[in-house]
């Protein structure tokens, strides 16, 4: 049963992924928003509370991909709120309900398990 799996395996992916180190260099925002998926020279990149992920190997964050609006971002308030809005695909997540925050929270999870972190978002507040 789902409620009684064990902590480590939550939300872990089927095929199992290899991550490299994870690197936090500083990336400024008009860099992360030109690695939308659309320059072919470029990774395709989601950031979640400011920490970006390297999501180029799938094709849902792709420029006809169903979850592109999250690409060359970091919407952790969309990923909170379980939106898919464009207005909600902004980094402000400190005014969220506490489920919201755990939703989040399990995002991040979600991510680390699949995508290598390549970078952190400077003069992200961290809100
Ligand atoms: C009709 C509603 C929706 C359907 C049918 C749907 C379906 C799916 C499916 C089948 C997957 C793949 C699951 C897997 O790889 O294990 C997925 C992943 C995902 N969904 Fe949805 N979804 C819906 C709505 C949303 C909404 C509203 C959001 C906004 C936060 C969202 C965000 C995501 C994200 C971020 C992923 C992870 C993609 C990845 O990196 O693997 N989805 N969804």
């Amino acid at each position: 049963m789902v409620e009684h799996e064990e902590e480590p395996k939550r939300f872990s992916p089927k095929v199992p992924v290899e991550l490299a180190p994870p690197k936090y260099d500083p990336i400024d925002a008009e860099e992360l928003a030109k690695c939308d998926g659309t320059d072919p020279n470029r990774p395709t990149l989601v950031a979640i509370k400011g920490i970006v992920f390297d999501v180029s190997r799938n094709q849902a964050y792709s420029p006809s991909g169903q979850y592109r609006i999250f690409a060359g971002k970091d919407p952790s308030r969309a990923l909170a709120s379980s939106s898919l809005k464009p207005e909600d695909c902004r980094p402000d997540w400190y005014d969220l309900d506490d489920k919201e925050k755990t939703v989040l929270e399990e995002w991040f999870t979600f991510f680390s398990k699949r995508y290598n972190v390549v970078g952190k978002v400077k003069d992200a507040t961290n809100y």
